[in-house]
C-alpha cells in the first residue's frame, strides 16, 4: 500500500468493548465537503480542463500562499515531488544526499531515482528525527544535499540544518510529505529551505482523492524546472529543454485540495489537541514518544509510540477493536531494496524506533472518548 498508511482493522473476537476505534476515518472528513467538491468537479467536467487547467494553477497559488512561499508546482505524487525537486536542483550520478533511515521508503527511492546515492545518518533519541551531528559526520566531498524529513508531522530543527548546509555549502531540501501546515519558529514548513516536497496521498493531513504532490520553493529557477520536468521537460510550446516525465497534478485532485485547504489549520489544531490528550493520559507509563524540539509546531500526521513489549500492546489493541499502524517497522537500510546502504545495527536508534513502533488512531474528527478508550487499553497493556 502506498504512503505507508497501513490500516490494521481488527477481527470481532475477544473484545471487552464493542465500539470500534478506526485508525483513520476519511469519510468523517470527506462527507461534509462532498457537495462542494462535486460542484467543483462539475465545473471541470463542463470545461474539459482536465490537464493543467485553472483548477491546478489556482490550487498552486493557494498552497504557495498557505506555505508563505513564492512558488508551488503541483505534481502527481509526493514521490514525484521529491524526485523532480532533486532533479531541478541538478542532483544526479556521483552526488550523495544524506537522509534519515527511519523514513517511508519513497524518500530514499526518490534520491535513487535521480541517480544520486542516498546516505543515511542516525536519528536523535529525543526527536526520532535526523541528528545534525550525525549528519555532519557523514558529509564527504561528494555530498551535495541534506534531505531532512519532518516525520510524523514534527518539524525538524531547521536552524541547525540551515547552519550545517551553509557551513558545508550544501543544498537543504525537505521531505514535508507529512507536515502540511507545520511551523518551525513560526515559519511554515515549505518556506525555510531551498525547496520542499509535499504528498497529497488521501490519508495525509491535506489529502486528495487519489495521488498528488507539490514542490514548494522560493527559488524561481527550481520552480520553472519542476514545471517543465513534470510536463515532458517542455520549456516552451513544443520545445523540450529537459528529459521530463508525465508528472502533473490532475485538475480533479487540485479541485479537491482547494476545497479542503481552508480547513487544514483547524484540522491540524484538533490533531494537536488529540496528541496532547494522549500524552497526558500516557504520562508515567513505559510508552515513549518523540519529543519535538523547542520551536517546533507539529501537525501530528501520525501519533507514534514505542514500547518494550510491542507485540503485547498490538495484540491488546486488536482484541479491543482499535485500529493501529506501523510507520515504519523496518529502517530503510533493512529493506531488501536498499540493504546495500547500511548494516544491521549501524543506526541503532533508528532501528529500535522502527522495531518498536506503533501508530495510534489519529485524525481531526477523532473523539475524546475514543482517545480515552485507546489510552485505557494501552495502560492495561503496560501494566
Ligand atoms: C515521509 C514521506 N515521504 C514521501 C512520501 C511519498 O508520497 P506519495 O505516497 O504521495 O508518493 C510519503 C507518503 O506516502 C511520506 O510519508
Amino acid at each position: 500500500m502506498a504512503g505507508g498508511n497501513l490500516l490494521c482493522y481488527t477481527p470481532a473476537i475477544m473484545r471487552t468493548d464493542t465500539s470500534q476505534v478506526p485508525f483513520l476515518d476519511l469519510t468523517a472528513q470527506n462527507a461534509p465537503l462532498r457537495n462542494e467538491i462535486e460542484l467543483a468537479w462539475a465545473n471541470i467536467l463542463d470545461s474539459n480542463a482536465f490537464i493543467l487547467g485553472p483548477a491546478v494553477s489556482s490550487f498552486e497559488a493557494s498552497f504557495a500562499e498557505y506555505c508563505e512561499a513564492k512558488y508551488c508546482v503541483g505534481v502527481d505524487s509526493g514521490t514525484s515531488a521529491l524526485a523532480l525537486m532533486m532533479r531541478a536542483c541538478d542532483l544526479g550520478p556521483g552526488d550523495e544526499v544524506i537522509t534519515a533511515p527511519n523514513t517511508f521508503i519513497a524518500t530514499v527511492e526518490a534520491i535513487a531515482s535521480t541517480g544520486a546515492t542516498p546516505v543515511f545518518a542516525e536519528v536523535s533519541p529525543e526527536t526520532w528525527l535526523l541528528d545534525p551531528e550525525a549528519v555532519e559526520a557523514r558529509i564527504t566531498e561528494r555530498t551535495r544535499a541534506i534531505l531532512v524529513v519532518h516525520l510524523y508531522g514534527i518539524p525538524i530543527d531547521l536552524d541547525r540544518f540551515r547552519a550545517l548546509a551553509e557551513k558545508h555549502d550544501l543544498l537543504l531540501l525537505e521531505d514535508a510529505a507529512q507536515a502540511h501546515g507545520a511551523r518551525w519558529k513560526g515559519q511554515r514548513i515549505g518556506n525555510g529551505s531551498h525547496a520542499a516536497a509535499f504528498s497529497f496521498y488521501p490519508g495525509k493531513n491535506l489529502g486528495a482523492f487519489g495521488d498528488g504532490g507539490a514542490v514548494v520553493t522560493n527559488d524561481k529557477e527550481v520552480c520553472e524546472r519542476v514545471r517543465a520536468l513534470r510536463h515532458h521537460g517542455q520549456t516552451d510550446k513544443n520545445v523540450h529543454g529537459f528529459v521530463g516525465v508525465t508528472g502533473r497534478l490532475d485538475s480533479l485532485q487540485a479541485a479537491v485540495l482547494e476545497v479542503k485547504l481552508p480547513h487544514l489549520d483547524s484540522w491540524n489544531a484538533r490533531r494537536r489537541e488529540h496528541a496532547a490528550l494522549y500524552r497526558e493520559l500516557l504520562a508515567g507509563s513505559r510508552f515513549s514518544m518523540p519529543q519535538p524540539a523547542e520551536g517546533s509546531e507539529p501537525v501530528v500526521h501520525l501519533f507514534v509510540i514505542n514500547h518494550p513489549e510491542t507485540q503485547r500492546v498490538k495484540d491488546l489493541l486488536t482484541e479491543n477493536g482499535i485500529g493501529w499502524g506501523m510507520h515504519y517497522p523496518l529502517a530503510v537500510h533493512r529493506q531488501p531494496a536498499f540493504e546495500s546502504l547500511g548494516k544491521a545495527g549501524e543506526f541503532p536508534v533508528a532501528e529500535s524506533v522502527c522495531e518498536n513502533i506503533i501508530s495510534l488512531p489519529m485524525f481531526a474528527e477523532l473523539e475524546e472518548a475514543a482517545i480515552r478508550r485507546v489510552s485505557e487499553v494501552l495502560l492495561r497493556a503496560d501494566a
